[in-house]
């Protein structure tokens, strides 16, 4: 059932408690800690704007790192209240307390239309057990709840979830920002009921992270393309030789029941028929649980069924990026989710960055394509073609879990219209 989103609210005068997901990448510069990426940010300032505009008193609720309840310098809201008031065209607040008498004035005493972002919200360790105490103490701060943090919706935290049902239970609106309404459009809406062809691309380590949204899109998609070192799996499934490649010998029965599930619906299932192979040699150097680090070395392309049993697969060869490319070129719905090899490293990009452009091509002659999150988002950022698709997700274990059809807590504590 749709959701109430903030275009339903009307909030003038009212302090609202919003949920954004401003987890991005830091690091520290010259005893500064700056942000690596703002598309988080960017992609919740429609919901600023809208919710400034109408009048809102603005409090942010949002977790940085994994602090595990103690308050942690480095993982620190304050450089991120700087940036969004900097993205955002006007200065945001910021208190250094979450709940409490502090963070209470420091929401009292904002004036209509603007901006207070609170300390991390897994300062306390009550967050992420969703106490109840703590969810009340959050709920003092505000009148309505409204929750953009799509990336964290996953999680049945206080500020998740668990203040919304407070809220809610003296009659508080609890609705959706627009970035959570966009991600449900386009990861839910979108895919129920799809134009055809609908073409899912699928890639990333392990066949055992991606199961149930195998067997999900194996109802819906006419082709499925898999990628990634979970092509291996599939590879030993078929009784051929994967070499040092990842692989999941478990999972060889997951992986012949999901290529049975697609013949029986007619679903066209593409797995890479032949791979960039690299020889693997000892470093000398030790990882951080102390064991030898291997770097590849002397790249190929494999077209023999078997992979050396001296060698490992890093991406999917040119011959299956053209079967793939062809496959996405008649699509007219994409979705794509984990890459097709390992292209942080240049030697290994070819086939992901050929996805990449096979899927912005096929957005330009007009299919809708949708980037599942996660390293499939960094994957086309780095292709420099994130603005040639029709929506990347911020989510990344939130959107595959709703891929999977998972009910996300942070979604179903929301009124619905
Ligand atoms: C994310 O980065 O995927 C979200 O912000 C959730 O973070 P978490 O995995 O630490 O809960």
């Amino acid at each position: 059932m749709a959701k109430l989103t903030v275009r339903d609210l009307d909030v003038a005068g009212k302090r609202v408690l919003m949920r954004v997901d401003y987890n991005v990448p830091m690091e520290e510069k010259d005893g500064r800690m700056v942000i690596n990426d703002t598309t988080r940010i960017k992609e919740t300032l429609p919901t600023l704007k809208l919710l400034t505009e109408k009048g809102a008193r603005l409090i942010l609720a949002a977790h940085l790192g994994r602090p595990d309840g103690k308050r942690e310098p480095s993982m620190s809201l304050r450089p991120v209240a700087e940036k969004v008031g900097e993205m955002f065209g006007k200065p945001v607040k910021f208190v250094d307390e979450t709940v409490g008498e502090k963070a209470e004035a420091a929401a009292n005493s904002l004036q209509n239309g603007e901006i207070l972002l609170l300390e991390n919200v897994r300062f306390h360790a009550e967050e992420e057990d969703n106490d109840p105490v703590f969810a009340a103490r959050l709920s003092r701060l505000a009148d309505v709840y409204v929750n953009d943090a799509f990336g964290a919706a996953h999680r049945a935290h206080a500020s998740t979830c668990g203040v919304a049902r407070i809220i809610g239970s003296w009659g508080g609106p609890c609705a959706a920002g627009l970035l959570m309404e966009r991600e449900l459009k386009f990861l839910g809406d979108e895919l129920e009921t799809p134009a055809r062809p609908f073409v899912v691309i699928l890639g990333g380590a392990k066949v055992s992270d991606k199961i149930k949204v195998i067997d999900r899109l194996l109802e819906k998609a006419d082709t499925v393309i898999i990628g990634g070192a979970m092509a291996y799996t599939f590879k030993l499934a078929h009784g051929q030789k994967t070499g040092k490649s990842l692989v999941e010998p478990e999972h060889i029965q997951t992986a012949l029941d999901a290529e049975a599930k697609a013949q029986a619906r007619g679903v066209k299932f593409l797995l890479p028929g032949d791979n960039v192979i690299a020889e693997l040699q000892d470093t000398g150097k030790l990882n951080k649980k102390g064991k030898p680090v291997f770097a590849p070395v002397n790249p190929r392309v494999n077209t023999a069924a078997d992979i050396p049993a001296d060698c490992e697969g890093f991406d999917i060869g040119p011959a299956s990026v053209a079967a793939f490319s062809d496959a996405i070129a008649d699509a007219k719905t994409i979705l794509w989710n984990g890459p097709m090899g390992m292209f942080e490293d240049a030697r290994f990009a070819e086939g992901t960055f050929a996805v990449a452009k096979a899927v912005a091509g096929a957005t330009a002659n007009g299919a809708k394509s949708i980037i599942g999150g996660g390293d499939s988002v960094k994957a086309i950022n780095k292709a420099k073609l994130g603005d040639q698709v029709t929506f990347m997700s911020t989510g990344g274990g939130a959107s595959l879990e709703f891929l999977e059809g998972t009910p996300l807590p942070g979604v179903t504590c929301l009124d619905d219209k």
